[in-house]
């Protein structure tokens, strides 16, 4: 019997394990995150008005704030050629007005959220219509310009 050597074969299980691991230093890593982070933060808010949290003024507040801050983030992540393992359409490097205008508006509705949530006092009735603003949003540019 031939045995492979123990380096060969090492070699291919990295090889196999790392196909598709992502630098977390990359463009493409860095903007999965922040986009990992608006979900997680966008599905806060939409829990506390759904009734899978309580609504609580106060955290509903900080949290639009902390939307708002990171949907004016993933933008500066996107190298000039796409990655072969994004799932961005070549839509976005082919369509950069559109897809900048669909961001542009992304930003004005989760500012809108803030202001909305400044206005005392805040129930989950006053900031569901421009919450559901921000998440049309969201699904908008990813009709347009996701893979799936
Ligand atoms: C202007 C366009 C645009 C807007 C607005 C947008 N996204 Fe995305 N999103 C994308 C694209 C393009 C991808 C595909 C990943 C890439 O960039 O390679 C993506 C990917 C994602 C992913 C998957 C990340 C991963 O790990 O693969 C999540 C989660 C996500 N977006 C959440 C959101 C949320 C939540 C909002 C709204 C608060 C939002 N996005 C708004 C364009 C957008």
């Amino acid at each position: 019997m031939k045995l492979i050597p123990l380096s060969v074969l090492l070699v291919t299980v990295f090889a196999l394990a790392g196909c598709d691991r992502i630098d977390p230093d990359s463009p493409l890593g860095k903007r999965k995150a922040i986009y990992q982070q608006m979900l997680d933060t966008k599905e806060d808010l939409g829990g506390m008005l759904r009734g899978r949290l309580p609504f609580d003024s106060q955290s509903f507040a900080s949290g639009a704030i902390e939307l708002d801050e990171l949907s004016r983030q993933p933008w500066q992540h996107y190298p000039k050629v796409k990655e072969e393992q994004s799932d961005a359409r070549e839509d976005v490097w082919h369509k950069q007005e559109r897809f900048n205008q669909l961001a542009r508006e992304l930003e004005a509705h989760t500012a809108a959220l803030v202001a909305v949530t400044a206005q005392k006092p805040v129930t989950a009735e006053s900031v569901a219509p421009t919450f559901q603003r921000v998440e049309d949003a969201c699904e908008a540019c990813h009709k347009e310009f996701r893979a799936y």
